[in-house]
């Protein structure tokens, strides 16, 4: 069998990192969050003061951009590779709502999109990746072997996004996570650069009443006829 790209992209809370991360650990390949690394760059311009309620100060946080490190370190206990921010375990810090309300902004940045695309298509150089993210089929790996667009309804995200901060003993409500949901998507797929879009060769799955354990399959049997 051959290694191959998979790119999974989608709306926010559409299960595609649970998803990713089993598919990668099943085929032994690598599993890249991408999210995480725009959530990282998030918290660095959150905890430098270049974030207010309203505004980015873009030009500084720019400027900073070679300041920032991002990296990947596998963490046995959690299965998976756990996201450093200049070499600091950020893993849980990035999945704060806080984080979630100013991401889409800072991922609207061009040249912060720029410099995570560079590592991420050098990540993905040798093949063997599962790639999770907005704009992997599209822009970082527009030659993926195979492409997947998740979707779900908001509803439904925001339902299971909730479920998973209440389980970590985060202080949110349902229509505040349902709203961050909502302007996310909004954010995501107008921005200018690199809007979420369907690539034109990606598979849509819709896993609004599909069980982590059907979708997984499904998307398990798709890699093996490419594979
Ligand atoms: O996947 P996750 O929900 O963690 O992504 C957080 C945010 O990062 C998205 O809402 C989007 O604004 C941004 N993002 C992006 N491009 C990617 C991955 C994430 O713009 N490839």
């Amino acid at each position: 069998s051959k290694k191959i790209t998979i790119a999974i992209d989608g709306f926010s809370s559409t299960g595609k990192s649970t998803v990713a991360k089993q598919l990668a650990k099943e085929l032994h390949y690598v599993y890249v969050d991408t999210g995480a690394m725009y959530r990282a760059v998030t918290l660095y311009a959150m905890r430098h003061g270049l974030i207010n309620k309203t505004s980015v100060k873009k030009v500084e946080l720019i400027n900073q951009l070679p300041n920032i490190s991002i990296s990947f370190v596998f963490d046995k206990a959690l299965g998976f590779a756990a996201v450093y921010l200049n070499d600091e375990n950020v893993e849980d810090e990035v999945r704060t709502l806080e984080v979630s309300q100013f991401v889409s902004k800072i991922a609207a940045i061009s040249e912060v999109r720029e410099k995570l695309v560079l590592q991420q298509q050098k990540m993905g150089s040798e093949k063997g990746v599962v790639m999770d993210g907005r704009d992997i089929g599209t822009v970082v790996f527009p030659d993926a072997e195979l492409k997947l667009f998740m979707t779900a309804s908001a509803e439904e995200r925001a339902k299971r996004r909730y479920m998973e901060l209440k389980q970590k003993e985060q202080e949110v409500s349902y229509d505040d996570v349902l709203k961050n949901v909502q302007e996310r998507d909004h954010l995501d797929t107008t921005r200018e650069d690199s809007p979420l879009v369907k690539a034109e060769d990606a598979i849509e799955i819709d896993n609004s009443s599909l069980t982590i354990d059907e979708q997984f399959q499904k998307i398990l049997e798709l890699s093996l006829e490419v594979i």
